[in-house]
Order: structure tokens, then sequence, then C-alpha cells
């Protein structure tokens, strides 16, 4: 399965070069005129090896304002509540790279794949900019309009990259598919209990394993199939929503039950 996502998003990744040294010569009328191209720039892969406090106090929470973007990504919202991306969601592919690594220690290919996939889906690549949530006037329409006449829809929009089985949001055709879900969340937390593995810290119980996820995501599947007469699991969302689960236990988990000395 990991090969497959792995081809999924290289496949995606691979389209991004495309789109840095494919200047938008076939396409005529006066965007391009007003509006030139941002080449899209590849960050420095950080050499750091050591151990970094996260968030550290030049990265506070302050909760986004009324016009800030979010959307379904927890990964991507926290970072922006942060300021490791800009509060706004508005962000560019270096600053998706850099975020994710920075504070989540992703690394850099898988990083580059789905900032790409989220770029070339949902953004507008010719100025080299997404919405970690939903459409923004401050993203103009693709050049020659040709994902419609309108802003780029960010990455709440269903269909591309936000799909359905999600952890903890609805289906886009049953409910809210971009905001936190309490109904979904208190699903996992059921299955957590029944299959979570016991901590000292936290409770016996509690803890969300592999195993916590594989049950969860089997029955997701199995109510979606009776609550959703449009769902779509194809192959490309198979591995996303699989991934997201891993993103969960690898990115999310808290050290209590690691040694970090
Ligand atoms: C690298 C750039 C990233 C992009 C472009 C991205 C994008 C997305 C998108 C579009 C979704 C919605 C998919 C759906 O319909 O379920 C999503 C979900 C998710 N993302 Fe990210 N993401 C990124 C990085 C991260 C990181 C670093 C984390 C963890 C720290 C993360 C954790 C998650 C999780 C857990 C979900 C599932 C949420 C749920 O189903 O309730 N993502 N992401
Ligand atoms: C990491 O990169 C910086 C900047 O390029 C360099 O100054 C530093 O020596 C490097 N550190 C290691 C451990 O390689
Ligand atoms: C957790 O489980 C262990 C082993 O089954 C038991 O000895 C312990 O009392 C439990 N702790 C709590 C807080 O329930």
């Amino acid at each position: 399965m990991l090969s497959l996502l792995q081809t999924v998003l290289l496949c995606a990744g691979s389209l991004i070069s495309r789109s840095v040294v494919c200047p938008a010569g076939s396409l005529t009328g006066t965007y391009l005129a007003e509006q030139p191209g941002v080449p899209i720039s590849i960050p420095v892969t950080s050499n750091y090896t050591g151990i970094k406090k996260i968030p550290d106090d030049d990265h506070p929470f302050i909760a986004p304002g009324p016009d800030d973007q979010r959307g379904p990504c927890p990964g991507l919202n926290t970072l922006a509540n942060h300021g490791y991306l800009p509060r706004n969601g508005i962000v560019t592919f270096a600053q998706i790279v850099e975020a994710v690594g920075e504070g989540f220690n992703m690394e850099y290919d898988l990083a580059a794949a789905l900032a790409a996939f989220a770029m070339l889906g949902r953004g507008n690549a010719y100025l080299d900019l997404v919405s970690i949530g939903g459409e923004s006037p401050l993203i103009p329409p693709l050049p020659g309009f040709i994902d419609g006449h309108h802003a780029p829809y960010g990455i709440s929009k269903h269909g591309r990259f936000e799909g359905d089985m999600s952890i903890t949001r609805q289906d886009a055709a049953i409910g809210d598919n971009v905001n936190f879900q309490e109904d979904l969340y208190d699903e996992l937390l059921l299955y957590t209990g029944k299959y979570g593995d016991d901590s000292p810290v936290t409770g016996n119980s509690s803890v969300v394993t592999l195993k916590v996820m594989q049950e969860f995501k089997y029955s997701r599947f199995l109510e979606d199939q009776v609550k959703n007469p449009v769902l779509e699991y194809h192959p490309g969302r198979f591995a996303t929503s699989y991934g997201e689960a891993a993103f969960v236990l690898e990115f999310f988990s808290n050290g209590n039950c690691l040694d970090l000395h």
C-alpha cells in the first residue's frame, strides 16, 4: 500500500516540475499580461538533526480570524494557528514543505508530493498559491480560466484531494466535510477504548494504535457504504485516507510512551 501511495504522490509531484518549466505560452488573454507567473521555488532540505521544542515561543497559538482560511487538514490548520504557515491560510509550495518539515518533521519528498497535489488540484500553481481552506479572493483564477471563472477552491473542496471516509470529517454528500465533527471523534474514542494500548500516563486503553485505526477505518467504510449513496473510495482516495490515519499515529504522537533522552 505504501508503494501505491508513493506512486500516486510522486506522480503528482512530478507534475509540479512541469508547471515550473511550462510557462503558459499557449495561453492568451489579458490575464497573462497583467499577472506574470511566479516560479515555484524548492526549499533547501534542512540538515538539522537535533531536538527542537515545537511550538517554540516565536510560534504562539492564535485562533484564526474570520477571514483566515482553515480546512480539512488538522496538520496544516495547526501550523497556521501557530504561524509556521501564514496565519491567513494562503500558502506557497515552499511554505508548506518548510512548515511540515519544521513543525512535524515530515520528510521532504512526501511533503513536496502532498504540497504539489494540493497546489495542482486546488490551488493556483501559476502564482504559487493555495488556500488550506476554502475559496479566497486573495487567489485569482487560473490563466485562461482552465479551472473555471472563479478563484481556485482551496483544499476544502471535495473531489480531488479532500475525499470520503475521513477520520473526523463527514463525507461531503452527508454533512460537513471541512470542520472537526465531534460524533466521528467520539466513534474514534470508542475504538480507542476497545482496542487501544494502556499507558501509565494517560490511562488504560487510551493509546491510539495501528489496530485502533484499522478497526475504526473499517467501521467507517461499512458505515459509509450504508449512509452515502455516492461514496467514492477509489485507489487514490484509499491511499490518502489510510495515509492520514498513519499521520495521526506518526505525527500526532505525544512522546508519552517514548524515552526521548
Ligand atoms: C504536506 C502537506 C499537506 C497537505 C497538502 C495536506 C492536505 C490534506 C487534505 C486535503 C486533507 C483532507 C483529506 C480528507 O478528505 O480526509 C488532509 C487530511 C489530513 N491531514 Fe493533511 N496535509 C498535509 C500535511 C499533513 C501533516 C503534516 C499532518 C500531520 C501532522 C496531516 C494530517 C492530516 C490528517 C490526520 C488528516 C485527516 C483528517 C481527518 O480525516 O479527520 N496532514 N490533509
Ligand atoms: C547545515 O547547513 C548549514 C547551512 O548550509 C551549515 O552552515 C551547517 O554547517 C550544516 N550543518 C551540518 C551539521 O551539516
Ligand atoms: C490498568 O490495567 C492494569 C493491568 O490490567 C491494572 O493493573 C491497573 O489497575 C489498570 N489501571 C487503571 C488506572 O485502571
